[in-house]
């Protein structure tokens, strides 16, 4: 699948058991790096310890499916195991309440040294079929407003932007950052 000389040959997957501490270190690093200088340290890791830690990571594993909310973490990993990148997604009720009318991507990260090269998209490809056969015909992410390495790949995939909310709200109750909503038809 490889089409650059540097990249492992990798196959997109669903992540098995075990896998969640290469999952939780792909995507703490891709998190830290999109999100330098948009948020406060503290937060970025707040929210890693949050969403990227390994006992979560591992329920989330294998509860993947068991609801169309949550179709589980997908890996692009090597030949030899490695994991090199890590999303996931579901799909929820559709705004006229049709459910399975609206996929979400909620985790799309890479090893931060292997971005361009495709591997996003395979992985984003992968997310797309999982949520079509469940029925999406859009499907929406949420950006962090400024994060220069996740929008121009959204929009290069046919993603418009729609919408912007408040994203981190700091504990005195400030808003740190927003993010935008951004969809396509699938
Ligand atoms: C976003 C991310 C997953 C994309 O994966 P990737 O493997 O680097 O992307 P691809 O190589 O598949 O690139 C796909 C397209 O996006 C475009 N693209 C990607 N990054 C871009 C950038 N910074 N500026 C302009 N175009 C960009 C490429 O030109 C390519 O378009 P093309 O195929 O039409 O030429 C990856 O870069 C990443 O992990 N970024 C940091 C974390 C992040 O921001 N995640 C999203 C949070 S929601």
């Amino acid at each position: 699948m490889a089409r650059f000389e540097d990249v492992p040959r990798y196959q997109v997957r669903l992540a098995r058991a075990g896998e969640e501490d290469a999952i939780c270190a792909v995507c703490r690093a891709g998190f830290a790096v999109s999100s330098a200088g948009l948020l406060a340290p503290a937060t970025i890791e707040r929210q890693a310890q949050q969403y990227y830690d390994p006992a979560r990571v591992r329920r989330e594993i294998a509860t993947a499916g068991a609801d169309p909310g949550w179709q589980g973490y997908v890996v692009a990993a090597s030949d030899a195991g490695a994991v090199l990148g890590a999303a996931g997604g579901g799909v929820s009720g559709g705004t006229d309440g049709t459910v399975g009318a609206v996929g979400n991507v909620y985790v799309l990260y890479l090893d931060p040294a292997l971005r361009g090269r495709g591997i996003g998209t395979a992985l984003l490809d992968f997310v797309t079929a999982q949520q079509r056969a469940e029925g999406a015909t859009e499907q929406w992410v949420s950006v962090t407003e400024g994060n220069d390495l996740g929008i121009p790949f959204y929009l290069a995939r046919g993603f418009a932007v729609r919408d912007r909310v408040p994203f981190v709200v700091a504990e005195d109750g400030t808003v740190e950052a927003h993010s935008l909503r951004m969809s396509r038809q699938i």
